[in-house]
């Protein structure tokens, strides 16, 4: 009875909430809810060229040097944009406004070039570079050219020389990764960086009984506790009532 409650409770939570530090041998808790407290911008990170341009939302586009300045942008190796940005040596990122339009992180944040031509119908600009730049609901943008890449396992770390940057609007703020979670609902997908997997913020068998899925086009959030139908049982023509999205374009949250 004590082995069987140590098993299916205590184990799993010491497991979940701390690792073993190698150096002194001791237990170090790690809180993932505290890697939320971490402050980002949001950005559009767009490469290519006039043939075939592409972007990709990133929250992790800093500086790291101010002479001359480069600026870091961490990429995942999965996706479509890490291979153009590695052949083409040149990246933009499109700082986004505050109310940035919710097809722009869906299409830009959860489609990947190899599926879609993401730039079609945008409001492109070239860089010096020949990189494409969007201008939708960007207040300013940089270009860069890579001088250097880092490879973290999972995603290369881009480290690009500013060869040009402008302000394109002055009445409105940046967006900040924090605004697009707490007032835009938003979400990070798998190849985020900042992805963390559900179960490590709370108990099992708690997000298993009570499922909550979100629309990655409108931000709709369908919550198994508040409906008759849990989302999974719903026929697969059904579409989200705010925007009419398909049911494959829900993520479970
Ligand atoms: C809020 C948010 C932040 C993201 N941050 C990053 C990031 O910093 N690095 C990254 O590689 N992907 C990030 N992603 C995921 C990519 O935008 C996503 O995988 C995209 O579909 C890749 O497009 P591509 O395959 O056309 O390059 C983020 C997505 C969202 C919605």
């Amino acid at each position: 009875m004590v082995l069987n409650y140590l098993t299916s409770s205590i184990f799993p939570y010491i497991i979940r909430n701390f690792n073993l530090n190698k150096n002194n041998n001791k237990l170090a808790m790690v809180d993932f809810k505290a890697l939320f407290k971490i402050s980002y911008g949001l950005y559009l990170v767009s490469s290519g060229d006039k043939n075939k341009g592409n972007g990709f939302i990133s929250n992790t586009v800093f500086q790291v040097t101010s002479e001359p300045a480069k600026f870091a942008a961490c990429c995942n190796k999965n996706n479509y944009s890490a291979d153009i940005i590695k052949n083409t040596g040149a990246f933009a990122a499109s700082i986004l406004q505050q109310e940035t339009a919710s097809n722009i992180y869906g299409t830009f944040g959860y489609k990947s070039g190899k599926d879609v031509d993401k730039m079609k119908g945008m409001d492109i600009i070239y860089g010096k570079t020949g990189v494409p730049i969007v201008k939708n609901d960007a207040i300013a943008y940089i270009e860069c050219k890579v001088v250097e890449t880092i490879d973290l396992g999972s995603h290369l770390m881009f480290i690009g020389e500013l060869v040009q940057s402008e302000v394109l609007d002055e009445n409105n703020e940046p967006l900040t990764y924090a605004y697009y979670r707490t007032v835009k609902n938003g979400v990070a997908p798998k190849n985020a960086p900042t992805y963390i997997d559900k179960s490590k913020l709370e108990d099992k068998t708690m997000s298993e009984s009570k499922e909550r899925h979100q629309c990655i086009v409108c931000k709709y959030i369908y919550d198994d506790a508040d409906e008759q139908v849990p989302f999974k049982e719903l026929p697969d023509d059904w579409t989200c009532p705010a925007c009419g999205a398909e049911k494959s374009d829900f993520i479970q949250i």
